[in-house]
């Protein structure tokens, strides 16, 4: 969500992920133990050029990742996605089904490094920080609320009665190496554990006011953590040759606040009227202070994020529209529905503006059963922001609420100064619009997308024989390549006319052509890929101008023209 005292305490108090154990809830790769189950994906993801490390060979850099040269296609294409389905295919003449109203919706591409007012104004300057802890032994930082431990004590121990024990081990490794720890602590041996003694399950730092008795997740004693401590997460940089303090600015933490400040700008530009959207995809920085689970939490990511304008009395319908269509297109392209969670935050949760806002969350393998993690998060922003543009960074502890005022009584922040407000040409009305904001990670949507398509299951190989396959079942628009064209064999005139055949099709989409090797193995590379069909031509192609078109979930074999290929094709992809 936007930054304010109640994001950062929600963000403060999520770590990422929902707590939230819903019991009962199936796993949908329940074959697949779930760390299990994302190294295999890791592994997959590097092997075939999904992603990999920033800056490997040099040892590689936490927090940063490189697309491969299948993930930069499949990162582009659910963009891509996006921006069509949300944007540029929209349809200002047509109501959607549930939305109050027509309306209209336009795009923006603003810069990464933009005023460094507008950060003091969006609240980033003061309030965008995570709690950290430092360890005074191993010199370690970590984020507060993402420490977990457990209360331990043993019968026989001298010192401290009871410790809280601390690890940043995974999931599936938590209680595994907090009880090594305890009997370290105790001093006692692996044949002892049976002895320790636990109150209660285990629980993030957060929860813990005592830190004299904590056992810090890397350290031998006990209270060398220090108290939690602000840090601010946005990335410094300086703009120019000097390099003074006043040529101090920041990188992007969100993309949102440049269609803030643009919103004017876009109103006296275009034909459109409120309610309407504008939407921009692009790069966002944050100085994450443990960056972890592969793309989940980095450093450097991309958001896709629309801010909706709408009338004040209209702007609780248009909440629960965006909320309700955003949780509908995961699923029409692939995540299923058990897998997917829709959270309302609680009141004590929203930020100080905000009348409402929920994350659309999705159980990552690399979670606890029944755990989630953001994918999106939607949020009524009220008026704040373009107020706080308007007139400075307003008072999130005043209601209504007003300018925060330093103590000469002038704005703590100022804000721009222009008139950012709307004026109705029907009505005549004029009023500061209220924001829905859908607020997406595309790295975070690949990284589902890409958990949710890891299948394993057995197909026959060229001799009929069952083998077991790792299948990609990407949905066919987000699929790196479209489609693979392979000559049975590599003679007889057959590879001359899968050539043409890739030639033509390599017009409009992405296609692949393979040759070498036994066509079951060129199969079980594109299974891999995510590739949704392979196209080949054989003997029969040669006399009856058709190939064959095999279907990577079915493994269906359907034979088509090869005049009617490429609209076939397309109309597989696009139903
Ligand atoms: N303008 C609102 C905003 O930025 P957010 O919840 O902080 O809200 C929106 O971020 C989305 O951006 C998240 O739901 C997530 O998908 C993505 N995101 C945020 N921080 C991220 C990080 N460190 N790494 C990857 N994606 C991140």
């Amino acid at each position: 969500m936007g930054v304010s005292p109640g994001f950062r305490t929600h963000r403060h108090r999520k770590a990422g992920v929902n707590a939230l154990r819903l019991i009962g809830f199936i796993f949908v790769k329940g074959l697949l133990s779930l760390m299990a189950a994302m190294e295999k994906i890791v592994s997959l993801c590097k092997r075939r050029g999904f992603l990999f490390q920033s800056s490997e060979i040099y040892g590689g850099l936490q927090g940063f990742w490189d697309y491969g040269p299948l993930g930069v296609e499949l990162k582009r294409n659910l963009k891509d996605a996006w921006w069509r389905d949300m944007c540029s295919g929209h349809n200002e003449m047509v109501q959607p089904a549930g939305a109050p109203s027509t309306f209209d919706m336009v795009g923006l591409d603003s810069t990464i490094i933009m005023h460094p007012q507008i950060w003091k104004c969006s609240g980033h300057y003061d309030m965008f920080h995570d709690y950290m802890v430092d360890c005074r032994e191993s010199k370690k930082r970590y984020r507060h609320d993402q420490v977990r431990g457990r209360w331990v004590s043993h019968p026989d121990a001298t010192a401290a009665a009871k410790i809280f024990v601390t690890t940043m081990a995974e999931a599936d490794e938590e209680q595994a190496e907090i009880q090594h720890r305890a009997l370290k602590y105790f001093k006692l041996r692996p044949k002892d554990a049976e002895s320790l003694v636990y109150d209660g399950p285990s629980t993030t730092l957060d929860t813990v006011d005592e830190f004299s008795i904590v056992l810090g997740p890397d350290a031998k004693t006990l209270g060398t953590l220090t108290e939690p401590r602000e840090f601010n997460l946005m990335f410094k940089t300086t703009i120019g040759a000097l390099g003074g303090e006043e040529d101090y600015a920041f990188l992007r933490p969100e993309t949102a606040q440049g269609i803030f400040v643009n919103f004017k700008n876009v109103l006296d530009s275009s034909r459109i009227s409120v309610p309407f959207g504008i939407a921009q995809v692009g790069k966002s920085f944050r100085n994450e202070i443990t960056p972890r689970n592969f793309t989940f939490r980095s450093r450097e990511f991309e958001q896709m994020e629309i801010e909706f304008f709408c009338h004040p009395n209209s702007s609780q319908d248009w909440y629960r529209y965006w909320r309700d269509r955003r949780l509908a297109w995961y699923q029409t392209l692939g995540l299923s529905r058990e897998s997917l969670l829709m959270r309302e935050h609680a009141a004590e949760e929203l930020a100080h503006y905000s009348v409402g806002t929920a994350d659309i969350e999705y159980a990552f393998p690399f979670l606890p059963k029944g755990e989630y993690g953001e994918l999106e998060g939607i949020a009524h922003r009220g008026d704040f922001d373009l107020r706080s543009h308007m007139e400075g960074k307003l008072d999130p502890s005043t209601r209504p609420m007003v300018v925060e005022l330093d103590e000469l009584g002038k704005p703590r922040h100022r804000g721009s100064g222009r008139d950012l407000t709307y004026r109705d040409d029907i009505t005549g009305e004029r009023f500061t619009p209220h924001v829905i904001e859908p607020s997406a990670g595309a790295d975070r949507g690949a990284l589902a997308f890409l958990c949710e398509a890891y299948h394993e299951d057995e197909a026959p190989d060229e001799n009929g024989k069952l083998q077991t396959r790792v299948v990609m079942k990407l949905h066919p628009r987000l699929a790196p390549i479209k489609a693979a064209v392979f000559p049975l064999v590599k003679k007889d005139g057959m590879p001359e006319l899968a050539q043409e055949i890739y030639a033509e099709l390599k017009r409009d989409l992405a296609v692949f052509y393979d040759e070498k090797g036994a066509v079951g193995r060129r199969y079980r590379r594109q299974d891999e890929a995510g590739t949704p069909y392979c196209i080949t031509v054989d003997t029969e192609s040669l006399t009856t101008k058709t190939v064959t078109i095999r279907d990577r979930d079915t493994l269906e074999q359907t034979r088509v023209k090869i005049d009617e290929l490429a609209a076939e094709l397309k109309r597989r992809i696009s139903s």
